[in-house]
């Protein structure tokens, strides 16, 4: 029998698109009547989607252990099934369609099994109109603003014969305190804000996200400051427009460049950041990453397209020139700068012209790596109804010519340390061969080498004897 959904908040993407409430810091707790709640029982959380995806699933990890759920990490062991979401393109979206027709069959022999669904994809109204008709099997539906609220969730539906759905379109909240099982021993995600306000005209980010909204600079300091006291040696600062942090504080002056440089002095041995927009990268946040050593010399800096009238379209507020510009001042401070990004072809619209200075920016901003996507039309966003819409043939064409540019740059990238001695943080071993460690390099080059795994976690030094498209190849150094 068809369950129906009960009560609560469904998503509505014209409501996700305002800005109108303020900023409120609530403090993560877990009721008395929830306690307990997971006592002999497992679950698996598989995550789709960005850095921030996988900060908000250490999250889950974090309540359900704190509920006495035990993790396991195959389907058919699990009670709970949580899948953490991304919408950013439709073939994510699909990938994730497909393996929740796959859990119908296990059902049946655990018809016990919750199967929830959670992150970017219940924000959207159409997500949730395949729930009720076709994907019938899912039993919590959850959004990004709403992690805090698992236990509740849980127990409604062990209570209830009913399906629980409570998607939030209106944002504003930071939950603070919620614990996070972090993935790795040594480097930890940490987010800085949450939320996104560019309003790229292809991007369902801003809606299924919510507004801008920054951690307060304490929380975070104290933050790392406890990660340096338990070990870790690298954090990655995440949101995804990092150099729009304190832009939404009312009362202070504090800006991204002060939290890196505040971070910088906590001592932890090396700071990444992910995501920055051009458009907010700032005088001050360069000086500060040329200042100090342990912010690495690597940046991810998405230009979307190299063609003006494609940028205006994109609602990138810059243009190649001042994307170069920004870039060139950039390497002044921090002159061994790796600069990785993203690119979109096949927006509508695009011309063989726009494409063209789409490679030519790929030449002169020296590019050593970049994540290519052919155009995606998301419901709701604007250019979704722009004219013009580019055929797939030519989509596809261009990645292929735009790979392969992108390709010769990752190699020459990687070609400049070859024979060098660079500190690797080791992070894992190869999927083909245990005795090889993988790590990655100050300017997060991906390096392989003999070693044992005891080795995991630490910083080595590494002699690189060759470099290849894809990564490089080394020696531990004595
Ligand atoms: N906030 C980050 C990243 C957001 S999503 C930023 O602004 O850089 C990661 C990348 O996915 C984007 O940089 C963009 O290149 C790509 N992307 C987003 N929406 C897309 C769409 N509708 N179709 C294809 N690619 C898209
Ligand atoms: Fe999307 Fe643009 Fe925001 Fe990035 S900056 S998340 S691409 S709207
Ligand atoms: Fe995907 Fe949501 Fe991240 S759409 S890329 S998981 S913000």
């Amino acid at each position: 029998m068809k369950k129906s959904f009960s009560k609560y908040f469904a998503p509505s993407l014209r409501d996700a698109r305002k800005r109108i409430h303020s900023i409120q810091i609530i403090d993560f707790n877990i009721e008395e009547k929830y306690q307990g709640l997971g006592n002999n029982k497992t679950y698996m959380v598989k995550t789709y989607g960005c850095q921030g995806n996988i900060a908000d699933s250490e999250k889950i990890v974090g309540i359900m252990n704190a509920l006495g759920y035990k993790e396991v990490f195959t389907e058919i062991e699990a009670d709970v099934i949580f899948f953490n979401t991304c919408a950013i393109r439709e073939n994510a979206e699909n990938r994730i369609y497909g393996e929740l027709g796959r859990l119908k069959g296990l059902k049946k022999n655990n018809p016990d099994l919750l199967i929830c669904l959670c992150g970017c994809m219940p924000q959207e109204e159409v997500t949730i109109d395949l729930l009720r008709e076709k994907y019938t099997q899912v039993d919590i539906v959850f959004g990004t603003h709403n992690i805090h609220k698992i236990p509740e969730y849980l127990y409604e539906a062990y209570m209830s014969s009913q399906r629980v759905l409570e998607v939030y379109s209106f944002e504003g909240e930071i939950i603070e305190g919620v614990p996070q099982k972090r993935t790795h021993k040594a480097r930890a995600w940490v987010d800085i804000m949450y939320g996104c306000d560019e309003f790229c005209t292809y991007c369902i980010v801003p809606y299924t996200r919510g507004k801008e909204r920054s951690r307060t600079p304490e929380k975070i300091i104290e933050e790392v400051e406890n990660l340096v006291d338990n070990g870790y040696l690298e954090v990655t600062l995440l949101g995804q427009n990092v150099n729009a942090y304190g832009k939404d504080f009312e009362n202070r002056d504090y800006k991204f460049g002060n939290l890196l440089e505040d971070l910088a002095q906590t001592g932890i041995r090396r700071i990444r950041y992910t995501t920055s927009h051009p458009r907010d990268l700032d005088d001050y946040t360069m000086e500060v990453m040329g200042k100090y050593k342990n912010i690495m010399p690597h940046l991810h800096l998405p230009v979307q397209s190299g063609s003006n009238d494609i940028l205006k379209k994109m609602n990138r507020k810059y243009t190649r020139e001042i994307y170069l510009e920004k870039i060139n001042k950039l390497k002044t401070f921090v002159p061994s700068l790796s600069l990785t990004t993203d690119i979109i072809v096949g927006f509508p619209g695009e011309t063989e012209d726009d494409f063209n200075d789409t490679l030519k920016l790929v030449e002169e901003a020296n590019f050593e790596g970049a994540y290519t996507f052919i155009y995606s039309p998301r419901k709701g966003t604007p250019a979704a109804t722009y004219d013009n819409q580019i055929p797939a043939d030519i989509s596809k064409r261009r990645l292929l010519t735009l790979n392969k540019a992108i390709n010769d740059g990752f190699l020459r990238g990687n070609k400049r340390f070859e024979n060098m001695e660079l500190e690797v943080f080791v992070e894992g071993v190869s999927e083909k061969d245990p005795n090889i460690l993988t790590g990655y390099t100050e300017h997060n080059k991906l390096v392989n080498f003999e070693g044992n795994q005891e080795l995991i976690g630490t910083i080595q030094k590494v002699k690189i004897t060759k470099a290849f498209t894809w990564h490089l190849r080394g020696e531990l150094v004595e």
